[in-house]
């Protein structure tokens, strides 16, 4: 892969289109209300205004569809990389069109444009060429930092790069790529994954691919049902994909056949509704009322889960175990994630919810690589590569 930090051109005075992954979540008052994914993306900026590169920066906020939707701006955005940064960022108020080529052509050394959510264009999603030419307007060299975005062939993430005279991975993707290479690649066994969250559809390539991988799995988080139902256990009315049964007995199947440690839950926290306040109380195997869900997993799972975290010498995790906004089911997630923080193994944790509770530990300096992407994450563990870095020259077999 070309990446920045082995670049030997001569960026002073080069206009630059560097792509990140400013999609942060916003406070209803619309202020950034987690500004993890702008912090990750600096020491990229910084590489380039100071080797005084005109800079001009874009990101997709949400998911509006190619419409202009002013809670999906940036403005909010510009305003934190300010002060991050302590650079004056002029806002863009559109990505495309003669105003911003005349913007940017106007940019003076060492200066950064931050242009307006990319999405406000359906050419963008569509990886439209008109629309990766427009993009292309006035720009020389291409910078990809947006790994949390890098599984999308989108526009600003592959299509533009065919445009500019160069293209290079910026300093985040390259950290992250390096760090999901190590689990790929040669982990250190016993190779543990956790992965929790609402639904198996979402994780679906991700099991299959770590199944043929790993050591040990575990599963929590609503999705550990199905494979609960698929085992024959009765789960109450705990969420439980019907159309995927099927696939979760394979999965089943294959860990048995492989000599894979599949852990599952073996007891639950369980309400009868989905509520902050609901009554709750701790239920073993099959032993749920017809009208009652599990929002977390138990004490004994949390103590298999952390045995098997304690003797592992690679992890990976995405996903929280319960209902872990809610403090009161929280508990197993707070607790997977304190026995990842204090693993010898080399630990990556990806995926919004695990990077929350990592923070709402304190406990993220604890961690080997704590991955910007998730979805992303997922599709490279699943790949071994994704659009966005190919497209940099990433080799997945070199
Ligand atoms: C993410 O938050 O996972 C990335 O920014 C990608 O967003 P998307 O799933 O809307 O493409």
């Amino acid at each position: 892969m070309r990446t920045l930090s082995e670049s030997s051109i001569e960026w002073e005075g080069k206009r630059v289109f560097c792509r990140v992954d400013f999609n942060v979540p916003l406070t209803p008052a619309g202020e950034v209300a987690d500004d993890e994914r702008i912090v990750q993306a600096l020491p990229t900026l910084r590489y380039l205004l100071e080797r005084n590169a005109k800079l001009v920066v874009a990101s997709h906020l949400g998911r509006p569809k190619g419409k202009v939707r002013k809670q999906f701006s940036l403005e909010p955005v510009a305003v934190r990389l300010q002060q991050l940064l302590g650079n004056e960022i002029v806002f863009a108020e559109d990505c495309v069109g003669d105003g911003i080529a005349h913007v940017t052509g106007q940019l003076k050394n060492g200066q950064i444009l931050l242009l307006e959510n990319l999405r406000f264009h359906s050419g963008e999603e569509k990886g439209d060429e008109g629309f990766a030419r427009q993009l292309a307007q006035q720009i020389d060299v291409y910078v990809g930092d947006a790994f949390g975005a890098a599984h999308r062939s989108h526009a600003s993430v592959t299509g533009l790069v065919p445009f500019v005279e160069d293209s290079f991975a910026g300093l985040l993707m390259t950290k992250e790529v390096q760090a999901l290479s190590r689990i790929t690649r040669k982990p250190q066994t016993p190779f543990v994954a956790v992965l929790g969250g609402a639904k198996v559809s979402d994780k679906l390539g991700v099991l299959k691919r770590l199944i043929q991988k790993v050591d040990v799995l575990m599963i929590g988080g609503a999705m550990a049902y199905t494979f609960l139902r698929a085992q024959g256990q009765q789960v109450g009315s705990s969420r439980v994909e019907d159309d995927l049964l099927d696939v979760a007995k394979n999965i089943l199947e294959t860990a048995a056949a492989r000599g894979v440690q599949l852990l599952l839950p073996v007891d639950h926290v369980a309400a009868e509704s989905f509520d902050e306040n609901a009554p709750h109380r701790v239920v073993g195997i099959n032993g749920f009322e017809a009208n009652e869900m599990g929002l977390d997993i138990g004490p004994q799972t949390q103590k298999n889960y952390q045995d098997a975290l304690n003797n592992a010498g690679t992890v990976f995790w995405n996903g929280p175990m319960g209902v872990f906004e809610w403090d009161v089911f929280s508990h197993g997630t707070m607790a997977v994630m304190d026995a990842v923080a204090n693993s010898a193994a080399f630990t990556v944790v990806g995926g919004g919810d695990s990077v929350a509770a990592l923070k709402k530990g304190g406990a993220q300096d604890k961690i080997g690589h704590v991955s910007t992407g998730g979805g992303a994450g997922l599709e490279f563990l699943e790949t071994g590569t994704l659009p966005g870095l190919e497209i940099l020259g990433f080799n997945r077999n070199a």
